[in-house]
């Protein structure tokens, strides 16, 4: 059985996704919630669906290495980043190499970065006038949104489109492609 941590700062749209995606499975088990947030419906789904969760704030995760030593001890084998806004501390990306993944709502490497997040990216992709967006799906190292690409998928964005507009097709192709990579990543773990 491989062991997944998904953390998220946010509503948890995507790990409810992915929850539900193995929540029948025999080889993949969703193990933990991780969030910098006890505010975020994130905690709420992870309740629901019954995952634990491990919350922490920012002094235990760039101060102390207890996060990434409660993640070898429960051995989690990959970690997804679900709509999780701090930069990844690099004792964490040592300790998991290769095995740390991120979705960025953006076709990266444009509209990735400091800042870029969430509605941001949909306001900058409106602002700057693109007639197409999207998704990727990439390893995590130690710079925001830089690490090698798994996978993208694109959706036009017309004159008319609202950062709104554009979070709605952004969402759909998320919840439609992420379980799905997250399910192949896993295949090439041993
Ligand atoms: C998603 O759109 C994800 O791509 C984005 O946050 C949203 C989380 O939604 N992530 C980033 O912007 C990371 N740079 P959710 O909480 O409903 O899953």
């Amino acid at each position: 059985m491989k062991r997944i941590a998904i953390f998220a700062s946010g509503s948890g749209s995507n790990a409810e996704q992915i929850a539900s995606y193995f929540a029948d499975s025999t080889d993949v088990d969703v193990s933990l919630i991780v969030s910098n947030n006890a505010k975020a419906g994130v905690i709420d789904r992870a309740r629901r669906l019954h995952i634990p969760v491990l919350l922490f704030d920012r002094k235990t995760f760039y101060e102390t290495d207890r996060i990434t030593q409660l993640l070898q001890k429960q051995a989690i084998d990959l970690i997804v980043l679900a709509g999780f806004m701090w930069l990844m501390p690099g004792d964490l990306v040592r300790a998991f190499p290769d095995r740390i993944i991120n979705i960025h709502p953006a076709l990266l490497p444009k509209f990735g970065g400091k800042g870029m997040y969430g509605h941001f990216v949909h306001e900058a992709v409106v602002a700057a006038g693109e007639t197409e967006s999207g998704i990727t799906i990439h390893y995590v190292n130690e710079r925001y949104d830089e690490g090698q690409i798994i996978f993208q998928a694109s959706c036009p964005v017309v004159a008319t489109d609202t950062p709104e507009d554009v979070a709605r097709k952004i969402q759909v192709l998320e919840h439609m492609h992420y379980p799905r990579i997250v399910a192949d990543v896993l295949k090439n773990i041993d």
